[in-house]
């Protein structure tokens, strides 16, 4: 309902206004004329006439800022310490899928910046994807609550404050916590994230590639991880050796790291994550009845000691975004905007196949209409390549309380254009909610160098109820597609049965032995018994596709 008060305006009163001194206080007539004469004066250090004057510094930064079209806005300028709400910090809608960078100390206030521009995105009808690690996002849902602080921070940058919250969809990977199931078949999630999540090394990484390579040319189907266990079980097995030979390259000593760490991987709680229905990505790009985009939020609370497990299958999300979308150039603006939170998760221990993917995949998704931003505490946590590529940067306090604090403060610095900043000592200096801000403009160049205060957000800072969010989940219509988690028949089921029938032993006829042990002594019995390799020529001939794999080694789902 409040939506129309904080966008239309961001369209068309900042065209020209800032680039002319006289002009600059007209740069903000969505201000309720009440509340700027009362910090106009206090933050101009000279007036011209009625209208405050403007250093010529920041006179060239607002004019930095001065777009015709969509944007976002982040905030005013900060000079001197002041706060100059005539000189508007802000995002051109068509560069938010040149991706972006959010960092910061923690408690700077990067997930807040987050909210903030997530919120204005759905308004501007754009879909966004945000990862909540900390249990802290769900709020853009909810109207926000209004404070002193708040109050006081809208009359500091002149935004008219309402609470609104915005349609949204919580999610939870394996059904772990608030949130509507995500899980990825095995097939889908590939050898190279598995081989992150696993922890393999490369030569790990690379046979694990062989073993999909191999069920794939079998039209084996790897729904979920006993699946693929099964497949390597047999490659390990005596009967299986002959396989194993034909893949070449794969040595029997690696399959079996690879099986030990699949049963370790296992028994750590990892099944739920992996098989069907598998989630489709495409649902994260959809608007709601009224034209918002709605706001997708991954609950990952529960998972937080699985950062490698969360973090790779962010990555697969957008993998398989990347699959499954047109190229659509530059558009007037993102198809979707993806939140990246705790990005150094992300990078820590990548292999270099694993950094090339992420690195192609961010250079490549933006013609896809996708912005991807990141989120962490320094610059440094992301690799030069994938750094190079984040057009918009929104950088927030870092502390510099000890000497090792030093070298990512000036290496921050370093990622900056020129400016006539003291970087180093702003950075330092920065308040909650203030950040050192550069965007590329509607030309596709950096903006200069401007330090702001940022706007609060409209929706909730802060989680909203369990109990609201499971509502919110159970009356999701997607509720029913994938609450439930089904156990199709697949290499595994379909090796037990016919092992089962085959004997007419007392073993378990169909479906999943109960214990652990059983299980996997069961899949050794089967497929060392021979009947593994007829049935994977069989299915092989049955299903005759072999599955297309791209970038990371996802695979193009079957819709
Ligand atoms: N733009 C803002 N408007 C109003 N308040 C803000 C803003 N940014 C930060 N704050 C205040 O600062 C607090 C901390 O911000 P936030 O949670 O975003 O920090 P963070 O950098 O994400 O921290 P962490 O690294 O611990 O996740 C918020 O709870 C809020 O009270
Ligand atoms: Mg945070």
């Amino acid at each position: 309902m409040s939506d129309s008060e904080i966008v239309p305006p961001a369209t068309d009163p900042r065209s020209a206004p800032a680039t002319a001194p006289k002009t600059a206080p007209a740069t903000a007539p969505k201000t309720a004329p009440a509340t700027a004469p009362k910090t106009a004066p206090a933050t101009a250090p000279e007036k011209a006439g009625s209208a405050p004057a403007l250093p010529q510094e920041a006179l060239e930064i607002a004019s930095g800022y001065a777009f015709s079209g969509p944007a976002l806005d982040l905030g005013a300028l900060l000079w001197d310490g002041q706060c100059l709400p005539d000189v508007q910090i802000r995002i051109p809608l068509p560069m938010l899928n040149r991706h972006g960078l959010v960092a910061g100390a923690t408690g700077t206030g990067k997930t807040k910046t987050l909210q903030l521009i997530a919120e204005q995105l759905s308004a501007q009808g754009v879909p966004v994807f945000l990862a909540d690690i900390k249990g802290d996002v769900s709020g853009v849902s909810a109207p926000g609550v209004s404070n002193d602080r708040v109050q006081e921070r809208a009359r500091d940058v002149h935004q008219e404050w309402t609470p609104a919250g915005c349609p949204a969809e919580f999610y939870a990977l394996g059904g772990m916590g608030h949130g509507i199931p995500v899980r990825a078949t095995i097939t889908s999630f590939g050898p190279v994230l598995l081989s992150k999540v696993l922890q393999l090394n490369q030569t790990q990484e690379q046979s694990l590639g062989l073993i999909f390579h191999y069920a794939d040319q079998k039209g084996l189907e790897l729904v979920d991880l006993k699946d693929l266990r099964a497949v390597v079980a047999f490659l390990t097995s005596d009967e299986g050796k002959q396989e194993l030979k034909g893949i070449g390259g794969l040595s029997t000593a690696t399959a079996g790291v690879i099986l030990r760490s699949l049963a370790a991987f296992e028994a750590q709680g990892m099944s739920p994550f992996f098989g069907e229905p598998e989630f489709d990505t495409g649902e994260l790009l959809r608007t709601a009845s009224e034209g918002r985009g709605v706001v997708s939020v991954l609950e990952l609370p529960e998972v937080q000691d699985k950062p490698q497990l969360f973090s790779t299958f962010l990555m697969w999300l957008l993998a398989d975004l990347f699959h499954d979308l047109p190229e659509v150039g530059d558009a007037d603006r993102p198809k979707l905007v993806f939140f990246f939170d705790e990005a150094h998760l992300l990078f820590d221990d990548a292999s270099k196949a694993f950094l090339d993917s992420i690195t192609q995949t961010v250079r490549l998704i933006r013609s896809k209409g996708v912005g991807v931003f990141f989120v962490t505490q320094t610059p440094k946590d992301v690799p030069a390549d994938v750094l190079g590529q984040l057009g918009n940067r929104v950088q927030h306090a870092l502390r510099a309380f000890t000497p090792d604090d030093q070298k990512p403060l000036k290496a921050t610095v370093k990622t900056f254009p020129h400016s006539g900043y003291d970087l180093e000592e702003v950075l330092t200096g920065l308040g909650i909610g203030e950040a050192v801000v550069t965007v590329l403009s509607e030309k596709g160049a950096p903006t200069p160098v401007a330090v702001t205060r940022l706007r609060a957000p409209r929706s909730l800072m802060g989680p909203v109820d369990a109990g609201v969010l499971d509502q919110a989940v159970k009356g999701s219509p997607l509720y029913g597609r994938y609450a439930q988690a089904v156990d199709r028949e697949s290499a595994y089921e379909k090796l037990t049965a016919r092992e089962a029938a085959s004997q007419a032993a007392p073993a378990p006829s169909k479906g999943r032995p109960e214990q652990d042990r059983h299980e996997e002594s069961m899949v050794e019995q089967v497929v060392g018994s021979g009947l593994f390799k007829s049935l994977a020529r069989s299915v092989g001939t049955q299903i005759g596709r072999e599955i297309t794999r791209s970038l990371f080694g996802t695979a193009r789902r079957r819709r």
